[in-house]
């Protein structure tokens, strides 16, 4: 077990029917709290940074630690850019080994993301990386700056963008948004199946903060096998450490270390049990 292609990930998720968890990292605490739940769990993960997320967590720092905790875990993990924007950081990502890639070219007309993928695709398979790709657009925004509107993934488009782009998976927008979710999302199921029924590649749910467990299985059984679990994590790090904080006496750093360690470690955790497809609901813990 060791450092593994994305694609063979959802292969494998794929034949059982179920989801491989993609967690967003922003230091090395991060990183050890999802990897000892997946260890724990004997299921393999995604480890994922966006670019978006760089100017507090630099790639040239990040990475090489992501890909080494990928290469010495227990359970296979990939190590994948989330929401790359510029190519530059694509083949940055890429030239530090890797093994998946997501363009995001949403903000480009459909022509250009077209085009822009495309050579993302075949940068990446020289590596035998994946490449993953957005089509529609998600709500909110990766980092919450700004507040995308909604644009649900046009079946049709869906299956001639990844005709033409060679991706390897695609993220849908059915009413999923990242960030906090300010009423509980609906997402439209019918569509999902369009999608799928269209494209025949593993598909991609972003967003996933706030979505319920049984919409999550939901979406598991129509098609969707990697599920994106950034604002969730983050939350869970920075409330056990409060936690930490609020108990009496003095503080120190090695201590605050294993608050964030373990505030990932529970939300991966849970997530993990989710996304596995096989425990009643009501025998996870907060689910
Ligand atoms: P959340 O922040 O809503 O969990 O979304 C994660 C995501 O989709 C990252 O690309």
């Amino acid at each position: 077990m060791s450092i593994c292609y994305m694609k063979e990930l959802l292969k494998e998720a794929e034949k059982q029917g179920r989801a491989v968890g993609a967690f967003s990292v922003g230091n090395m605490e991060m990183i050890l709290g999802a990897v000892k739940a997946a260890e724990e769990l004997n299921t393999p993960i995604i480890l994922q940074i966006a670019e978006v997320r760089l100017p507090h967590s630099p790639l040239h720092l990040m990475g090489p630690m992501m890909v080494k905790a990928a290469k010495e875990a227990k359970v296979d993990v990939a190590v994948h850019l989330d929401h790359g924007l510029k190519i530059s950081t694509v083949k940055q990502a890429l030239d530090l080994g890797f093994t998946s890639v997501m363009f995001d070219g949403s903000r480009y007309d459909l022509a250009e993301n077209i085009r822009l993928t495309a050579e993302v695709a075949a940068m990446a398979s020289r590596s035998g990386a994946t490449t993953e790709a957005e089509l529609g657009v998600v709500g909110g925004s990766e980092d919450g700056s700004e507040n995308h509107e909604i644009v649900c993934t046009d079946p049709l488009v869906a299956k001639r963008f990844v005709g033409e782009t060679g991706v390897d998976a695609l993220a849908v927008a059915i009413g999923n948004a990242h960030g906090h979710y300010v009423a509980a999302p609906k997402l439209r199921f019918d569509i999902l199946k369009q999608i799928a029924d269209a494209v025949g590649i593993p598909l991609v749910l972003h967003g996933g903060t706030g979505i319920s467990p049984e919409d999550f299985r939901r979406c598991i059984t129509l098609g969707i096998r990697k599920i994106n679990i950034a604002t969730a994590n983050f939350d869970a790090l920075t409330e056990e450490a409060g936690f930490y904080f609020q108990e009496p006496g003095s503080h120190n750093y090695f201590k605050l270390n294993e608050a964030m360690v373990r505030g990932v470690y529970k939300n991966v955790k849970r997530h993990i049990q989710i996304f596995n497809n096989q425990m009643p609901l009501d025998q996870i813990e907060n689910a």
